[in-house]
């Protein structure tokens, strides 16, 4: 069985994608799931764009010990020092540069000569060399690109000293046959290839990601570049889970298999889309609602005869435990640190405590807690990122007025330091009402709403609406959720979550100020 590198880039090439972008906490917990999975190359970021991307790929490299941590770098020295600098920290740092071949690109993007390419990506494989002897070269629109070009390129490249050789279907255009037959033809075609392994990295414009990645192993790939949950530039990235379901389930048609540990698969998804603040089309293949739903009669027929009837896969294998014990208000402490358990989630004895807590409120509520309801109550009990800073404003209550007819009013009540503070302004609905009620109490710095999202968690009118709200203020996320079944409840909870972090942080900034004026 051969083995396929999974190179993740949720964190560089999912995390630059519109309404995807990440704090450095959110960053680390994503960067530890993809240790969990196991993936064998984590794309942190792209060290030169901003000293925040710097700081994250640098944190990262510090922290995860089980992959190699990768940074992104134009062909220029300026970008590669960057990279080098936020990588060397990583047990097994690789800098990875790129620079576009194709026609398109050359003429109109870079405004170089093909002989100018060629000569600025030798030189600058062999600048990135005196760093580290683990180089990626990528040549960006591969796929629209000349193909002889693209190995004199390959060529070139691999002789400087790159050691992983990407061909990228940058604009997502090419299909699995021509993705077959370039790696393939450069791969038998150039100098020293035997020495690099050679990579995919598929867009999915035409929703051919998958099909052009696994084309592409066909080849003689044996390194995939994806995202979780397909998350990236438009359409976005081949789907970390997509490949690797695909290359275990069908091992008989690619002899070949990744590392992965594919019972993380969910947890990661799961943890990537609140950080997000979005949820799976129902769907989506191996991490949708639906993908392992079987509703029709004559399929749930079927499977009840033998599951394989209408399952290529199992749920467990992707860490889904399907479940059909409800728990509810007689449950006690060990039956929920059970079944969480069984969902993958291993809790402290605090952690459980203040889920079981939640657990007990929600169920005076709610009739049936599902496995759903639970993951929800865990994450936001066990997340760092979405956990309350210790000294902030806590609600205590809120009244609100509204109507199809009338502005909304809302009173709240705030508790800091055993303080209450109440206010009451009216908005445009009872939320805003809310968020501007809380305002007058925190007078929080200017801020802007990068997300407001409010999902429901559930089936049901009693579900639990789960809301994620991000605020940017100083060019930085702040990250908040709430979880109740009553949605301004839940709206007001991740509102001032996110508003005491954005506190925290201009009191970090004023003490500092302070310090270095004393
Ligand atoms: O899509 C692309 O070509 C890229 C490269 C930078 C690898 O993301
Ligand atoms: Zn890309």
């Amino acid at each position: 069985m051969d083995q396929v590198k999974i190179f993740d880039t949720t964190l560089r090439d999912g995390e630059q994608s519109p309404g995807c972008s990440m704090n450095l906490e959110e960053k680390i917990e994503v960067a530890h799931c993809l240790e969990k999975l196991k993936v064998d190359i984590i794309e942190a970021g792209f060290a030169i764009v901003s000293p925040g991307d710097f700081e994250s790929v640098k944190t990262i490299s510090e922290n995860v010990k089980d992959c190699t941590v990768a940074s992104l770098a134009r062909c220029n020295i300026k970008d590669i020092d960057a990279a080098w600098e936020a990588v060397k920290g990583a047990v097994d740092p690789r800098i990875h540069v790129f620079i576009a071949t194709s026609p398109i690109h050359m003429q109109y993007k870079l405004k170089m000569s093909p002989d100018e390419v060629l000569e600025q990506a030798r030189a600058m494989v062999a600048y990135t060399r005196k760093y580290c002897s683990n180089i990626e070269f990528s040549a960006e629109d591969a796929t629209r690109s000349d193909i002889e070009f693209l190995k004199k390129i390959t060529a070139v490249a691999i002789e400087s000293g790159a050691t992983t050789i990407n061909l990228p279907d940058t604009v997502g255009y090419t299909t699995p046959d021509e993705m077959e037959y370039l790696i393939r033809n450069v791969k038998e075609n150039v100098r020293g290839a035997e020495k690099a392994i050679f990579s995919v990295h598929c867009h999915n414009d035409l929703g051919m990601a998958t099909a052009n990645s696994l084309a592409g192993v066909r080849g003689g790939a044996r390194q995939i570049e994806c995202t979780v949950n397909g998350l990236g530039e438009r359409a976005g990235n081949t789907s970390m889970e997509e490949v690797v379901m695909a290359l275990r389930t069908r091992q008989d048609e690619y002899q070949a298999d990744t590392r992965i540990d594919a019972t993380q698969i969910h947890r990661a998804s799961k943890t990537v889309y609140n950080i997000i603040g979005q949820t799976a089309p129902i769907n989506k293949p191996i991490v949708g609602k639906n993908a392992f739903a079987h509703e029709a009669g004559i399929h749930q027929h079927g499977v009840l005869a033998n599951k394989k009837t209408y399952e290529i896969m199992t749920p467990e294998s992707i860490g889904l435990r399907i479940n059909n014990i409800v728990l509810g208000k007689h449950s006690g402490r060990h039956a929920v640190g059970k079944r969480l358990e069984e969902l993958g989630y291993n809790l402290t004895k605090e952690e459980l405590n203040s889920c079981f807590e939640e657990f007990k409120v929600i169920c005076d509520k709610k009739k049936n807690i599902t496995d759903a309801d639970l993951e929800a109550i865990a994450t936001h009990h066990t997340t760092d990122i979405y956990t309350d800073t210790d000294d902030g404003y806590k609600l205590d209550w809120f009244q609100v007025s509204t109507s199809n007819f009338t502005t909304a009013t809302c009173t709240v009540s705030l508790i800091k330091d055993d303080e209450k503070s109440q206010d009451v302004a009216l908005g445009d609905g009872p939320i805003d009402a809310a968020y501007n009620a809380i305002d007058a109490i925190m007078k929080p710095s200017p801020h802007t709403f990068d997300i407001f999202n409010i999902h429901s968690i559930s089936e049901g009118k009693d579900t639990l609406g789960d809301v994620t709200v991000k605020v940017n203020a100083h060019g930085r996320t702040f990250t908040g959720r709430g979880l109740s079944t009553d949605i301004i409840e839940a709206s007001v909870n991740a509102y001032l979550k996110a508003l005491n972090k954005l506190a925290a942080y201009d009191n970090k900034v004023a003490d500092q100020a302070g310090a270095a004026e004393a």
